[in-house]
């Protein structure tokens, strides 16, 4: 199951019309399946105003309806019927004869049940359903219980449903005791099924159809045995902790953030096995669960993901099925994306540029890396984008790159090439404060901050070089991505305004340049937001 959170009603609503629209451009005699309720009105409404703008035509569509109360009146205004002519087909250019559902009139309930099963069946099937759910996973007017009935069927309605649609009429005693609904499989028979969710009443019914068990005791969860089905629904639907995981070479870090706040912040030791860190994210994930509503886990990882798997160096992942496995041994949803994207993501929403649109992120350690944000998503492909550490900046004689190019960013910018510069620079001047801060053969990144806090002019040589180094690819970065803010992070960036500042100074334009104020911990927060 697909799940698109939308920021509000109005572009859920907008986003669900749009896959209707595309349905019908693209087989003019589809045939739709619609639902009633109250959250599929918002999705009507824009149906209508798109067919009166010209941008689809529903002439040769033919719709069935889900459900109808048994027995009611066409001319009754809490029919189905007539809620649907009022809020859709009233509004668009469906033929009269092509719009089906179940006849709240008919004598012969069970007749006109086999009726309806063999309209749909003469119409071809249904190619795009449209559902809401109700509070208690209801999917149209099939209620939670132990057996589901598969065809169009006869039930009676529970309290509960009785209780939530009494608001729409004069009291609980006129809502209708019983309906007619397609049953579970002529549901799960249609070829594409959307299934809308709005407001906080909603929240348990979406955490358990996504989340969940299939469970008869949950009608909705059925869906998940149905290849194609999207949930959009909106925020205050869909919210509930989430838990955002970051895996790194020595810790892998767990955040957990509800309400937009973070509530819950540790880290472990990466294992150096795959099974062990399987199992050792696996415990921690459950122990989470059982502390936090958690509805949804992100996790971010370094290497190359695809379709979920993920294969990196410097962690022992190797075709690895992070998102599956991790899901089914916790029962909870679970999105992987790399570890760069992630943190970009986290800077966006929890960073200093959370004002922004766009921004890039540049995390400058053992390597240069980072993650670009567009429209504050993630901006993604197929290939491999964002590996920002390996546009060269270098043409002629450039340094030798493992990637199999000469002359990348990565190879000049990195804190491992920039301590190499120092140690050569150090090594030809063996009088300087940088050569006297070597040690064991080596140079630490505070031994060389020392050296340029101290004056030594070789340092600050190896500093200057560096920072224009620096400056060069953050300038292609804006020529390419043209973003409101760049945000650094990594070792280096805790030199703050003595990086900044010279760095400023070769930026061309009116750039933001910022350094990350979450660091090391924006790649959990960001998994936690995917
Ligand atoms: P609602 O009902 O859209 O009015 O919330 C949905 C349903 O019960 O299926």
């Amino acid at each position: 199951m697909k799940v698109i959170v939308c920021e509000n009603y109005d572009e859920m609503s907008k986003r669900a019309a749009k896959i209707i629209a595309a349905q019908v451009t693209i087989k003019s005699d589809s045939v739709l399946g619609f639902a009633t309720g109250s959250t599929p009105i918002g999705l009507y409404s824009e149906l209508g105003r798109m067919y009166s703008e010209e941008e689809v035509d529903f002439s040769e569509v033919t719709t069935f309806n889900l459900d109808e109360y048994y027995p009611i009146k066409k001319s009754n205004e809490q029919s189905y019927d007539y809620f649907m002519r009022k809020n859709l087909f009233s509004k668009i250019n469906v033929k009269d004869e092509n719009i089906h559902l179940p006849n709240g009139e008919a004598e012969d309930p069970q007749k006109e049940c086999e009726f309806y099963e063999k309209m749909i069946e003469k119409s071809g099937g249904i190619d795009l359903q449209v559902l809401g759910i109700g509070r208690n996973g209801h999917i149209g007017f099939n209620e939670p219980n132990s057996v589901l009935v598969p065809s169009t069927h006869l039930t009676k309605l529970t309290e509960n449903t009785i209780k939530a649609n009494s608001r729409f009429f004069d009291s609980f005693d006129d809502v209708p005791k019983q309906a007619l609904t397609m049953g579970i499989s002529t549901i799960l028979n249609a070829k594409k099924i959307i299934i809308l969710a709005s407001g906080a009443n909603k929240r348990k019914a979406v955490a358990e159809l996504i989340n969940g068990e299939i469970n008869p005791k949950n009608p909705a969860t059925m869906l998940k045995t149905h290849h194609d089905v999207t949930l959009f629904c909106d925020k205050e639907a869909f919210a509930g902790a989430k838990l955002g995981i970051d895996i790194g070479g020595t810790a892998i870090k767990f955040a957990v953030i509800n309400n937009n706040e973070v509530v819950y912040k540790d880290s472990i030791k990466t294992e150096d096995t795959e099974e062990k860190i399987i199992s050792s994210i696996t415990e921690k994930v459950i122990s989470l669960k059982k502390d936090y509503e958690i509805t949804t886990v992100g996790i971010g990882t370094p290497g190359r993901i695809k379709e979920g798997k993920v294969t990196a160096t410097n962690i022992p992942f190797k075709n690895t099925a992070l998102q599956d496995i991790i899901s089914e041994k916790t029962g909870l949803y679970v999105v992987v994306d790399n570890d760069a994207n992630c943190a970009a993501l986290g800077e966006i929403e929890f960073g200093s540029t959370k004002d922004c649109e766009n921004i890039v992120l540049v995390t400058i350690g053992t390597g240069v890396g980072g993650g670009i944000i567009m429209n504050r998503q993630i901006a993604r492909s197929n290939n491999n984008m964002g590996e920002i550490g390996h546009f060269v900046i270098q043409a002629k004689n450039g340094r030798i790159c493992p990637c199999g190019q000469k002359g990348c960013w990565e190879q000049y910018c990195s804190m491992t090439a920039l301590l190499k510069d120092a140690l050569k620079a150090a090594k030809k001047d063996k009088e300087s404060i940088l050569y006297n801060n070597i040690e064991d053969g080596s140079l630490t990144g505070e031994a060389f901050f020392d050296a340029v806090q101290k004056g030594c002019p070789v340092a600050q040589k190896v500093f200057d070089d560096y920072i224009r180094y620096l400056a060069m690819g953050i300038n292609s970065l804006v020529n390419i991505f043209g973003p409101d803010a760049i945000v650094l992070a990594g070792g280096v960036t805790k030199q703050g305004e003595k990086l900044l500042e010279p760095l400023k100074k070769l930026i061309v334009g009116d750039l933001r340049l910022e350094i990350s104020t979450l660091q090391n911990d924006a790649g959990a927060l960001g998994a936690a937001m995917l």
